[in-house]
């Protein structure tokens, strides 16, 4: 997995330019960028909560084609955060090329990303951190690995690691289930950690607990679960166990707590953000964002907190009051409803001119 998608030169993400309807797959932020909006209202809590601290520091981790970053700078800049360092911490050297040909506030960096922020966010990045994956065979782990023929082969034991995994979990999956399990997890863990010596960070993707055969493949938006096959040329994916994420934050003694996208997203007031977008393609798009049988409830979104006033608690996890939005950006119409509108524009032009 990790060459499939890292290899300096074969990697899928070492060369992958396009998201949305031209890449694989659709990701929340692609698919409105109301998304990174109202998480614009997440980053706005924390700065207040923090005494709005000059300059404001976010971190996005594997920021994709800069989706979220556009629009949630914006968000920030509208509501008068004008110190603002935004810092992307991007693996691959295609996507850096185009968020930095996408991204022109004076805000956004690339460099420092070790250093620490106030404001941590990464959509979609646990998940495409590498796993290993097993079978469990008479009570015991055997790891699936790559044979020399692109198939899988089954070894007669599995890294300590794995058994140490699920032994911490004090779960064993019954016989003869495969498991796909990230073991860098805790490093990832750590390195969020470190970052955040006073803040929040918001991890939020598909969640899998405990870890099952959540091995995913994406190629022009087909679904497939092969990992072996378009080598390079697919995007391969496995649901995160976020509640092992939580505990090992916790471990670092950070506070954590999880919502549902759903949740989330109606917390920052997505309500209001549907009342004043009314086309129907921004209709669709929003609604899937919060569908309860889709990405609104198999995503979910992890909070961990540094530092924070003991009162604080995370709009996006508890709700707020919001004021009326203004500046919510839209979706362009699709083809149907740019026709209709032309020839309603056509037919009663002039009535609706003024
Ligand atoms: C599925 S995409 C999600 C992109 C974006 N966050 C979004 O929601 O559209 C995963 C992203 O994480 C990046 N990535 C994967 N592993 C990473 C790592 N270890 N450090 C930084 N970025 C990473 C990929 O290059 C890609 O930009």
């Amino acid at each position: 997995m990790r060459a499939a998608l890292y290899h300096p030169r074969h990697g899928y993400y070492t060369n992958l330019r396009g998201f949305g309807a031209d890449g694989d797959f659709i990701t929340s932020p692609e698919r409105h960028p109301a998304f990174g909006w109202l998480l614009g209202r997440q980053a706005l809590d924390v700065w207040e909560a923090l005494d709005r601290p000059t300059p404001f520091k976010v971190l996005e981790l594997g920021a994709g084609s800069g989706a979220l970053a556009e629009s949630l700078v914006r968000f920030l800049r509208g509501e008068g955060v004008h110190e603002l360092v935004y810092t992307l911490d991007e693996i691959s050297p295609s996507l850096r090329d185009v968020q930095r040909q996408r991204l022109t506030d004076a805000a956004f960096r690339w460099e420092g990303a070790a250093e620490a922020a106030h404001f941590i966010v990464a959509n979609e990045v646990a998940d495409a951190l590498p796993v290993v994956r097993a079978v469990v065979r008479g009570g015991r782990f055997r790891e699936l690995r790559v044979g020399p023929e692109l198939t899988f082969v089954e070894a007669d034991d599995a890294p300590a690691e794995l058994e140490a995994y699920f032994a911490a979990l004090h779960f064993m999956p019954p016989e003869g289930s495969v498991v796909d399990v990230c073991l860098e997890l805790g490093d990832w863990v750590r390195q969020v950690a470190t970052r955040l010596q006073k803040g929040v960070a918001l991890v939020i993707d598909y969640a899998a607990s405990p870890p099952r055969d959540s091995l995913l493949t994406y190629y022009h938006h087909s679904l497939g679960s092969d990992p072996l096959i378009r080598l390079g040329q697919q995007d391969i994916s496995a649901h995160v166990d976020l509640r092992m994420l939580v505990r090992l934050a916790i471990g670092e003694g950070l506070r954590a707590g999880a919502t549902a996208q759903r949740g989330l997203l109606l917390n920052l007031g997505l309500s209001q953000v549907q009342a004043v977008l009314t086309g129907s393609t921004d209709r669709r798009e929003l609604g899937q964002l919060v569908d309860p049988d889709a990405a609104g409830g198999q995503i979910a979104a992890v909070f961990l907190l540094r530092g924070m006033p003991a009162d604080y608690k995370p709009a996006g996890a508890v709700g707020r009051e919001w004021p009326a939005p203004s500046g919510v950006p839209s979706l362009p119409p699709d083809r149907d409803e740019a026709e209709f509108l032309s020839q309603w524009h056509e037919a009663f032009g002039h009535a609706t001119d003024n």
